[in-house]
This record gives structure tokens, C-alpha cells and sequence, in this order.
């Protein structure tokens, strides 16, 4: 019984020590998690809405799914989820995604000015602008 009674206190202990390593050991692109690139929430609400629906696993858009499945970027190891992040930053510096083709029946799935940097902060590893 004694010992169970320190099960606590050693889980405090975990998490005082796990916080206290710096977050900054993925050097070259301090967003990305050097373990799995979990996305940002707002990245990926952004994500979800206008890029999901032919970049997944299970996408019907068979040339999208090919080029860029976000499940497995979250999933990657860093060096290739930078290679695709860099990618996705190519097609959005083009404004290429969603494709014209596409938007011409779902306007509604355009990226608004600010969704397209918010993507782009993240896949560049810079700021934003405005902040
Ligand atoms: C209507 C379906 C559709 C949606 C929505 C869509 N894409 Fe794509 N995407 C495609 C297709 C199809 C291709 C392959 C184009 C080709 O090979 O010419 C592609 C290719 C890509 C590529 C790979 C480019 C390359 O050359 O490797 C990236 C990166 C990408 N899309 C990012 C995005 C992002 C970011 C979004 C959301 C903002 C998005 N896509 C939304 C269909 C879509």
C-alpha cells in the first residue's frame, strides 16, 4: 500500500520533468514536433475543411491522395514531413490548392487570405506577419 500511495507524486514528477526539456530541439523548424508533426489545432481545422476531403487515406481523389496524405504527414518522420511541408508551401505560394477546377463548383472551399498564412506559418516554420 505504500507504494502505491508515491504513484502520484511520481506522475508529478514525470510531467515537472518531461516539461522541463526544451521544446526547442527541432532546430530548423521550431513548430514542427521532431517525433511526429502533430499539427496545430488551427492548422488542421483549416486543414479538415479545405484540404482533407481528397488528401487522405481513404480519398476517392486518387492524384490527391497519391501526392499528399495529410494522415500519414502526421505520422511521417521529420525529414520527410519537412520535404512535404515544403511542397505545401510551393502550392500555396502559387495559391495551386485548392485546385480552380475544383472551387469553380465549391467556392466556398477557396482559402481566405488569412487561412492561407496560418497554413503557411506552419509549413514554413515562420511567424506570421502580424505577430
Ligand atoms: C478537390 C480536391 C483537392 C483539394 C480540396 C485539395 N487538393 Fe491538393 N491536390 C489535389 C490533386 C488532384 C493533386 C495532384 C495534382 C497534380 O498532380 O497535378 C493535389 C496535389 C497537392 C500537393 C502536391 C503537389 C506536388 O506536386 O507534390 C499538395 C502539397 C497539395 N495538393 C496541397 C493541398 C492543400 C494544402 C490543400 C488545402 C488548402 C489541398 N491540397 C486541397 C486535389 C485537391
Amino acid at each position: 500500500m505504500k507504494k502505491l500511495s508515491l504513484l502520484p507524486v511520481a506522475a508529478i514528477v514525470a510531467v515537472l520533468f518531461f516539461q522541463a526539456i526544451p521544446k526547442s530541439e527541432s532546430n530548423d523548424h521550431p513548430i514542427l514536433n521532431p517525433e511526429a508533426p502533430a499539427l496545430p489545432a488551427d492548422v488542421k481545422a483549416i486543414v479538415q475543411q479545405k484540404c482533407y476531403g481528397c488528401h487522405n487515406a481513404e480519398s476517392k481523389n486518387e492524384k490527391g491522395k497519391a501526392k499528399l496524405d495529410w494522415d500519414a504527414l502526421e505520422a511521417a518522420k521529420k525529414s520527410k514531413a519537412l520535404a512535404t511541408m515544403g511542397k505545401i508551401t510551393e502550392e500555396l505560394e502559387e495559391g495551386a490548392m485548392p485546385p480552380a477546377r475544383f472551387l469553380e463548383s465549391n467556392p466556398d472551399k477557396k482559402l481566405t487570405a488569412e487561412e492561407t498564412a496560418t497554413l503557411m506559418a506552419w509549413s514554413t516554420g515562420k511567424k506570421k506577419k502580424s505577430e
